[in-house]
């Protein structure tokens, strides 16, 4: 079984979208998957008809020890399995805090286990944000599928949560690995795609043979045009495949399912060709790199990313280099369970402003400060 974590930090980029459609069109191809929704917004228990909070959710395999497959849904369209989500599960970073090892417990459901989850893949589909549902994805994961948008800003997050999963390799999961790059919303009429193209793909072939986790990546030459069907079949509780199999966007995630298919070793509708060799290294994985360090707690809590002592190897810089960050270790994190917005994105600043929440100076002009704006408000 293998298991991949789709991630970007930054929003709406595609991870729902494409762990949906993805998903689907593998099952297609007799993939047995599995999706677990780890994003409180629940958009992908949504894009398969399934009603959040109706039914137990990840959020009770994470906070009560609920097994996983009691929890899953299953007998979806194409046979697909999904792991519901519910708005609790962002209140699930904070009843954890005082949790031992509180960044594998998807690992744990995942992978310990006799016998095994009966599937072949799992996606999971996270949040944007780089905070403990994200990390319990990386700490799971074999790889990292990383939707992306050919926007300038995307590059500068793409570094960004490079260094984050480099940092997760060498502290929890040491076998993770990014196996590619998928770009999302695709326009190929414009200048700005082609060279964030040609830029990621400098960046990829630059790292080869050496030993960041993203070495082998791929930039997959599939790419996701931006389709509205592919806008309007979660509201209609379908994939593209249901909704709309003559659209463009059916004709791409085939397309990327094709390729896909090709880099999971799986013989379809059966077992895996890694066999035993890759679950006896999962469990030592799991008992050996058992780290409850500051740091990984730090990546757990917060959207800034406290640099470890050794520093991670810094993922290469992207053109255009971003603007030198504050990395620091982060605030204590909230005691409200309250706090059941969504986990702020974390991006790569790429304003030079000060803090938002910076205490205005004695120089500032009154009407500008924080407090007359609460007041005004
Ligand atoms: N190729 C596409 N063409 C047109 N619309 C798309 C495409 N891919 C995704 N969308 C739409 O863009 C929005 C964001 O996509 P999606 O929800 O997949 O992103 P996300 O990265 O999961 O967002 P979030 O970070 O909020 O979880 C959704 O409304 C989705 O339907
Ligand atoms: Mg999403």
């Amino acid at each position: 079984m293998k298991v991949i974590a789709v991630i970007n930090q930054k929003g709406g980029v595609g991870k729902t979208t494409t762990v949906a459609n993805l998903g689907s069109a593998l099952a297609d191809r007799g993939v047995r998957v599995c999706l677990v929704d780890l994003d409180p917004q629940a958009h992908l228990t949504l894009h398969y008809g399934i009603e959040p909070g109706a039914g137990a959710s990840m959020y009770d395999v994470l906070t009560g020890n609920r097994p996983l497959l009691e929890t899953a849904v299953s007998g979806l369209e194409n046979n697909v399995t999904v792991v519901p989500s519910e708005v609790d599960l962002a209140a699930a970073e904070v009843e954890l805090v005082t949790t031992v090892g509180r960044e594998q417990i998807l690992r744990d459901h995942l992978r310990v286990g006799n016998p095994p989850l009966p599937f072949d893949l799992v996606l999971i589909d996270c949040p944007p944000s780089l905070g403990l549902l994200t990390l319990n994805a990386l700490a799971a994961a074999d790889e990292v599928l990383i939707p992306l948008q050919a926007q300038f800003l995307a590059l500068q997050g793409l570094g960004k949560l490079l260094e984050t999963v480099s940092l997760v390799q060498r502290r929890i999961n040491p076998p993770l690995r990014v196996g590619g790059v998928v770009l999302c919303m695709y326009e190929s009429n414009t200048k700005l795609s082609g060279e964030v193209v040609a830029d990621v793909t400098q960046f990829l072939d630059a790292s080869r043979g050496t030993n960041v986790p993203w070495a082998d990546a791929k930039l997959f030459e599939s790419v996701i045009r931006r389709n509205i069907k592919l806008a309007e079949c979660p509201s209609h509780g379908k994939t593209i495949f249901r909704y709309e199999p003559n659209s463009r966007g059916a004709e791409d995630y085939a397309a990327l399912a094709d390729e896909f298919i090709q880099t999971l070793n799986i013989a379809q509708g059966g077992k895996t060709t890694e066999g035993t060799a890759s679950m006896e290294s999962d469990e030592a994985a799991t008992s050996a790199e058992r780290v409850e360090s500051t740091e990984v707690a730090a990546v757990a809590h917060d959207e800034k990313i406290a640099e470890p002592p050794p520093p991670i190897e810094p993922a290469p810089p992207i053109e255009p280099a971003p603007p030198a960050e504050s990395i620091e270790t982060p605030p204590a994190p909230p005691t409200e369970p309250t706090l059941v917005e969504h986990t702020p994105v974390v991006d790569a600043p790429t304003d030079p402003a000060p803090p938002i929440d910076a205490p205005p100076t004695d120089d500032t002009p009154p009407q500008e400060t924080s407090h007359d704006v609460e007041k005004a408000e």
